[in-house]
């Protein structure tokens, strides 16, 4: 018997979506106005989904207190409150998109949880933008 749980976090980070071999005006043109050179923040809404069987004993997939640990750890202390392009390893080259983001938080949080489960991350960078990434 399976089911997902899913824990949500919130965080805000600034950010620069750009390439330095393009020109500004090309890094204006397709990354608008994420391409802002002096950065700009977004309120990051976080929903990780943990997917594995009831476990018969406690009746949970997945003790969420162990969860929330594992974000703070993986998540909101790197990444909260950061210029995710200058405090972060992860996007000293990487674009930091809401693709790329939510690409690293899986692989972080992958590395953390158990390989019975499965997992899914879904990243709002606003209210209207919206990511998913599960690994594939
Ligand atoms: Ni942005």
């Amino acid at each position: 018997m399976k089911a997902s749980v899913i824990r949500i976090a919130n965080f805000n980070a600034a950010h620069r979506l750009f390439r330095s071999d393009w020109s500004d005006e090309k890094n204006r043109d397709v990354f608008g106005l994420c391409s802002n050179p002096n950065f700009h923040g977004h309120n990051y809404k976080l929903e990780v989904n943990v997917t594995g069987d009831i476990d018969p004993e406690t009746g949970f997939v997945l003790d969420l207190k162990l969860l929330k640990e594992m974000i703070d750890d993986e998540v909101m202390e790197p990444f909260d409150h950061r210029n995710l392009n200058r405090d972060t390893e992860e996007f000293q080259r990487l674009n930091p998109t809401a693709e790329n983001i939510a690409a690293v938080i899986w692989q972080k949080l992958r590395q953390r949880l158990d390989a019975r489960y499965g997992l899914k991350i879904r990243l709002h960078e606003t209210e209207r933008n919206v990511v998913e990434f599960d690994g594939r």
